[in-house]
């Protein structure tokens, strides 16, 4: 098949959780240094970088949807199409399947391999099919180039990979085993984003919280010690992290969230089923009283803190009566926002040749009628913070003229009208609440050039 060599523009699509965009963020930087620019919005690229997720089923179908209409919009005059590369966790996992299935996948890139892009790239556009899946034991960071691209809130992947092995997810094996960034390379990084607008720095891990590290002056800290450090640079007025197992929240880390005013209010602490039989099969080695008894503790250094989880509904041999268990911690928590999945089997894990697979007929009404009690529940967050006064920071205009988008210290999606810049930090007092969003009203004037505090 010819091909138009050598691209010149490109377009990276990203799909499932933040490190995917992270990374996609970090594959458009790369490609910027290659020469390359990005692709103007509805514009057709010369290279296209699929960064893909692996962790439901739908997810793949959607890949490959993906590459057919790309070959059968984008054909050039020529005969030409752009080069396709997909990366991210289906690459990862499926790598070989997708190079035998789309000839038109010119490069297959996995999740731990993508700083060889460039590598990679000079072969394909010399006609060659490239794979490279390789989790490399020295680290792919060290050879991406430094940030100097951010919007007020950026992500900053401190963690990647997991030891957990939850018995329905193929994460462990697309990521491959936990291993934690360097703390000092860590700080360069989140002040390089700082330097080029951040506000916020959202730490990114699967595990984020089982990062590990020693400080700067050698010895041995977790995450709640790399958040007091970066809590200490001046211009980073907020830190968020996820996300988070329920077995590596360490005391120094639930303290930190009473004593680092920095680190919002928020928890994203996933617990997938109120049932413990369910949680032992899942492997995910927390018990319901466990996880509840855990949040007590958080909430007693951090009363107003928003929680949010993560569920899978349907998981085999689920019965009626376990997940009505879990529509009961759902009450119980009064989480501020949270997701919520049907269990996908995936190839490979232990789940998928469980006994008693549930029909998806019963998924289908579990999932509504867990998605409702969610809705419930963050509209009832959302109503009790009306009134309240907050900072709210400002990440980008809203849909309507004059209107602009931020998020609370909860993590609440506000919108208001005002006098403001993105990456300001404006008082607002929240007025009206909905299940997703809430209205603001400016209540100070801008503190948009904060000194330290
Ligand atoms: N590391 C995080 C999240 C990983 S994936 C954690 O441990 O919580 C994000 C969410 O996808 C999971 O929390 C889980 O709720 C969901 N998920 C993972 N595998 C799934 C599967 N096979 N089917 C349905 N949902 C799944
Ligand atoms: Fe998957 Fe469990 Fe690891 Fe989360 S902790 S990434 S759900 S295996
Ligand atoms: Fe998906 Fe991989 Fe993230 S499977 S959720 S992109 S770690």
């Amino acid at each position: 098949m010819p091909h138009a060599p050598p691209p010149q523009t490109f377009k990276v699509k990203s799909f499932g959780c933040q490190m995917n965009v992270y990374d996609g963020e970090r594959m458009s930087e790369l490609l910027t240094d290659q020469g390359m620019s990005a692709a103007a919005e509805g514009e057709d690229a010369d290279l296209v970088v699929l960064n893909t997720c692996h962790i439901r089923e739908k997810a793949v179908d959607k890949v490959y949807s993906d590459i057919g209409r790309i070959v059968k919009n984008w054909g050039r005059k020529d005969g030409s199409t752009p080069l396709i590369a997909v990366a991210g966790c289906v690459a990862q996992a499926e790598g070989e399947e997708i190079m035998a299935r789309a000839p038109s996948v010119r490069m297959v890139v996995g999740p731990q391999a993508y700083h060889r892009l460039p590598a990679m790239l000079a072969e394909a556009a010399q006609g060659k099919r490239v794979t490279d899946t390789d989790m490399p034991v020295e680290t792919k960071f060290a050879a991406l180039p430094q940030r100097r691209k951010s919007g007020a809130s950026a992500f900053l992947t401190v963690q990647e990979g997991c030891d957990k092995f939850c018995t329905y997810c193929v994460v462990p094996y697309t990521r491959g085993s936990e291993v934690s960034r360097p703390f000092s390379d860590l700080l360069d990084e989140a002040q390089r984003l700082i330097e080029a607008g951040a506000k916020e720095v959202t730490l990114l891990g699967q595990n984020v919280n089982a990062w590990a590290g020693e400080d700067g002056k050698g010895r041995s800290t977790g995450l709640d010690g790399l958040i007091r450090a970066l809590a200490d640079l001046p211009d980073l007025r907020r830190i968020r992290y996820m996300t988070s197992h329920p077995s590596d929240m360490t005391e120094g880390l639930i303290a930190a969230h009473g004593e680092v005013p920095k680190l919002m209010p928020f928890l994203h602490l996933p617990v997938q089923s109120g049932s413990d039989r369910v949680l032992a099969a899942m492997n995910r080695n927390h018990t319901v009283d466990s996880y509840l008894r855990l949040l007590d503790r958080v909430r007693a250094v951090s009363p107003g803190i928003a929680l949010s989880g993560d569920f899978i509904v349907g998981f085999p041999g689920e019965t009626d009566a376990e997940f009505e268990e879990t529509l009961k911690i759902v009450e119980s928590v009064s989480y501020a926002q949270a997701f919520s999945f049907k269990y996908s089997p995936r190839p490979g894990t232990p789940a998928a040749t469980m006994a008693d697979q549930i029909a998806a007929q019963v998924m289908d009404e579990r999932l509504q009628r867990l998605q409702a009690a969610l809705q419930r529940s963050s509209l009832a967050f959302n109503q009790a913070s009306v009134g309240l006064r907050c900072e709210v920071l400002v990440e980008r205009h809203g849909r309507r003229p004059g209107q602009w988008l931020g998020k609370s210290p909860w993590l609440q999606s506000v919108h208001f009208e005002g006098d403001c810049a993105i990456g300001d930090l404006v008082e607002a007092e929240l007025t009206e609440a909905g299940p997703n969003s809430i209205a603001g009203q400016i209540a100070q004037p801008v503190r948009n050039r904060p000194g330290p505090q």
